[in-house]
This record gives C-alpha cells, structure tokens and sequence, in this order.
C-alpha cells in the first residue's frame, strides 16, 4: 500500500479500469462471483443481441429488475474515493465496464462507460438514444415515438463498444503512468486488455480486488481486500 501511494504521488497522469466488484459494496450483483448473475442465467440467454430478437420481453424483465436493484442502490466510499482521486489530479479518466452510473453519482467527471449505460434505451429502427431513468418501465418491450421497439441501450456480447468512447479508453491507457484495475474478473475483452496496453506503453499496473485474477500475473501490485475500503486508505 506504502509503495503505490508513492507510485500515486509521483504519477502525472492516471487511469483506472473499473468493474462490477466496485459497485459490489453498494449492494450490486456482480457477474462471475458465487452469488453472480451469470451463475443463474448464461449471458447468451439475457445479453446478446440473438437473445432480444429471440424474446425481448424475457431481456427486458431482467433489465428491468436490474433497473429497480440499481434505482435503490448509492455510491459506496469506494466511488467516492475515486472522484476524489479525479479532484487531486490534473490528469485522471476513469473507464469502467459498469453500467449503473454510480461513478457519476459519486461525483467523477471523466469517465468513460465502455459499456453504456443502463438508462440508457436505444430504438431499434431510428437509433436514438434517450435516458429513461422509470423503475419498473411501464410497458415492456417498451416502444419509441417512431414506433420501432427500443432496446437497452448497453453494449452486448458479440457487440462492438462505442468507438469514440473506446478511442479515448486505449489512450487514456497508454498515456498513463499508472493504471489501477479495480473489481473486475479481467477476463471480457477488449476491455481487459486495456491493463496490457497501458503496461506495454510503460505504465505501473496496480490491481486492487478481493481476489486473485486473470491479469494479477505479471502487474506490479496486487492489493487484496475490498474496493470500498481500500481505495480510501489509498488516498487517505
Ligand atoms: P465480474 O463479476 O466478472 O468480476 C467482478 C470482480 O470483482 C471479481 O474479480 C471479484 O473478485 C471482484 N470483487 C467482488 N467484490 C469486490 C469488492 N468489494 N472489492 C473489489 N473487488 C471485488 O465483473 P466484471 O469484471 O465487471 O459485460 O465483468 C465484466 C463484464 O462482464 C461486465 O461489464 C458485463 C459482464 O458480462 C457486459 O454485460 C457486456
């Protein structure tokens, strides 16, 4: 912990890669732990486009449960540890795979939601986007002025990410001179292989997370324990 507060004092520019084991502590369902969402339900049935055109109305049920977890949840001190951080740097983007927006409630500026958002819905025949932020939605499969059916508006598997957006993730990884990874399994791509890109461009990896991961090997620091209380004992 001594060394990467070092390594945080001296850093000009920071990233940090976050994923669901960040929001855990606020009560969110991570995806691959014991209790994950994918112990109960295969991705390729609830998060693919192949699923929507297969049963809308099944993916919008469990969206819409997902919705009501995420309406009642808050930012842990985790979140807030991390829009603290942005407050101190001058240069600090925070890319999370997350999707509940709790980054955002917590004060950071510059993040990046590779993922999308889920309040965000997107209509499958004119593409606009709209935030909608009722829990549950009153109609499902919801529909848009237009008439076309709108779907969640986040990135599925199979789907490419929002290009802009993942732009600035990967040169945000490889301007930074030190990345932190933070509560994610590491193991879905590209989003994973930011670590390797920013430790390729000669960035220090730190990791923080409860467990060991695909990406613990070979990164400079692995801290164990819990987000929420770990982060602020990082910048205390
Ligand atoms: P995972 O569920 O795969 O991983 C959560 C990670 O958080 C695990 O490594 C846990 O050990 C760790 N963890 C749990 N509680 C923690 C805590 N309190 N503090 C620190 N770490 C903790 O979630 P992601 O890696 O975010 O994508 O999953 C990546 C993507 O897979 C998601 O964005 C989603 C999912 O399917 C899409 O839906 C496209």
């Amino acid at each position: 912990m001594q060394a990467v507060r070092e390594w945080l004092k001296q850093a000009r520019n920071v990233a940090a890669l976050t994923g669901a084991g960040v929001s855990a502590e606020s009560g969110v369902p991570t995806f691959r732990g014991n209790n994950g969402l994918w112990k109960q339900r295969r991705p390729e049935e609830l998060a693919t486009p192949g699923a929507f055109a297969r049963d809308p109305k099944l993916v919008w049920e469990w969206y819409n449960w997902r919705r009501g977890v995420l309406a009642e949840v808050k930012p842990n001190p985790g979140h807030y540890a991390l829009a603290e951080l942005e407050q101190r740097l001058s240069a600090f983007t925070l890319i999370t795979q997350n999707v509940d927006g709790l980054h955002l409630r917590a004060g950071s500026r510059n993040v990046l939601q590779v993922h999308g958002s889920i309040w965000n819905l997107r209509c499958l025949i004119c593409e606009q986007e709209r935030v909608d932020r009722r829990t549950p939605l009153p109609e499902i499969p919801p529909t848009c002025e237009c008439g076309g059916m709108l779907r969640p508006g986040g990135v599925w598997f199979g789907e490419a990410l929002p290009r802009d957006i993942w732009r600035e993730a990967e040169a945000a990884a490889r301007s930074a001179d030190l990345f932190l990874v933070i509560g994610t399994s590491a193991v879905v791509y590209p989003a994973a292989g930011l670590a390797q890109i920013a430790k390729a461009s000669g960035a220090r990896v730190v990791e923080i997370n409860i467990e060991e991961t695909a990406i613990s090997n070979g990164i400079d620091s692995f801290l164990q324990g819990p987000s929420g209380k770990l982060l602020p004992q990082l910048i205390a």
